[in-house]
């Protein structure tokens, strides 16, 4: 891995913190946020790992159906897997809290999620959640129990995985012959094209290319077939692999056309990355300038979504809380709690908070959509939303 990108240190994302923790002795941790390109396998991913054990526990925060748009990308999902493959045993590796599992029959669908908490929500919907990290172990397991899977699901999970050949001979462990692999990631292309730098956070150790998921998984006799881009996380893709065995499916077009955008966008050199640093130290200054500009006309901002990603903006671009009042967000695991780092306080979300702001930072840009047509009225009344991509500035 050849170093590229440099995001200061940084806390842990996620790791919300009470009253009780900033008064505590028990010191916050740090790690030092640094991005490479492994030149050989065309992978980008952070340098400095924190131990999964440290991330994914018991109170973990992040729940999927807390997002109509996540809803409803799953409920569609769901309907086109069911039509098109109409597997007998579907596994999602990840599961969360069963947002994409609930469209399944119960007898056909099992989840795999290591946090206790979100397993056991999925679990009293009625489906059979193995509360455990992805293994081989499990997978050893699952194959005794059910004997062969036909469909194996994950999204934005992977990439908080660090040994990926670990996952991927679990994968093929489970799978059957005939068996189909989907995998759903943020987009780095997408990312690049966007200088959406907060993408990487300790948890998101890769963020995928084509290219790279094409070398990972070649050893596994496994091959891409088929590619969606979707809008959910900021621009993510749908890869759809099969078993290199498996002659009976062909591949789609939609392959060679991702493969071409990124060789086009030179995503297999590494001064690609360098220039995508340079983009990301102007949009600190320019995040940085403009707020700056707001705070001198003694203007009120506050941030909408306190998202892992806005984690990284706010720590990186040492946005403190002179300068963002609070947060407001509708998860009940982080609201009444203190950002990582900055500590600036999170409320819970009402309407009227928002009026309480002249300017409002999208954490969660990557709803943008969703957020503004909740949000009518307080444009409406004048209220702008500040975000940092592609370039940062009022909306
Ligand atoms: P998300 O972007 O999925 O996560 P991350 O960067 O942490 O992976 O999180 C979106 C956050 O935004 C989540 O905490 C919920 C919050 N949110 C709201 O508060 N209101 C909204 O209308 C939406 C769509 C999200």
């Amino acid at each position: 891995m050849k170093k590229f990108l440099d995001l200061g240190m940084q806390p842990l994302a996620n790791k919300y913190l009470t009253k009780r923790d900033l008064l505590g002795k028990k010191k916050e941790q740090f790690y030092h946020l640094e991005v490479g390109f492994d030149k050989k396998t065309k992978l980008v991913s952070i340098l400095n790992r924190v131990s999964s054990k440290k991330m994914f526990d018991n109170n973990y925060p992040y729940k999927s159906s807390m997002s109509k748009t996540m809803n409803s990308s799953f409920k569609k999902l769901s309907e086109k897997i069911i039509k098109i493959f109409k597997p007998r045993l579907f596994l999602e590796i990840g599961s969360n809290d069963g947002s994409l599992l609930r469209n399944f029959n119960k007898k056909r669908a099992i989840g795999v999620e290591p946090c206790k908490n979100l397993a056991i929500i999925t679990s009293k919907k009625g489906y059979k959640t193995y509360s455990e990290y992805w293994d081989l172990k499990l997978a050893k397991k699952i194959k005794s129990k059910y004997k062969k899977v036909d469909l194996i699901y994950s999204a934005n999970t992977l990439s908080h995985i660090y040994n990926l050949d670990k996952v991927f001979r679990s994968i093929t462990h489970v799978l059957s012959d005939e068996g189909i692999l989907i995998i759903e990631e943020p987009s780095l292309l997408e990312c690049l094209k966007s200088i959406a730098y907060d993408q990487f956070y300790n948890e998101h150790i890769y963020v995928f290319s084509l290219l790279a998921i094409k070398n990972l998984i070649k050893k596994y006799n496994l091959k891409v077939f088929n590619i969606e881009q979707l809008s959910t996380h900021g621009g993510s893709i749908r890869y759809f692999i099969k078993r290199i065995s498996n002659t009976k499916i062909k591949i789609n077009n939609s392959v060679k056309r991702q493969l071409n955008k990124e060789l086009t966008f030179k995503m297999d050199k590494f001064n690609t990355y360098i220039n995508f640093k340079k983009k990301v130290e102007l949009s600190k200054k320019k995040l940085v300038n403009l707020f700056n500009e707001i705070k001198k006309n003694n203007k009120k901002i506050i941030g909408y979504g306190s998202t892992a990603k806005s984690v990284t903006v706010l720590n990186y671009c040492k946005i403190t809380r002179e300068i963002v009042d609070f947060f407001v967000d509708t998860t009940p695991d982080k609201t009444k709690k203190y950002m990582p780092g900055t500590h600036i306080f999170i409320d819970k979300y009402n309407k009227n908070l928002l009026h309480k702001a002249d300017y409002v930072f999208l954490g969660a840009w990557n709803f943008k959509e969703e957020i503004f047509k909740k949000e009518k009225n307080f444009i409406k009344k004048g209220g702008r939303f500040i975000t940092h991509v592609p370039v940062p500035r009022i909306i």
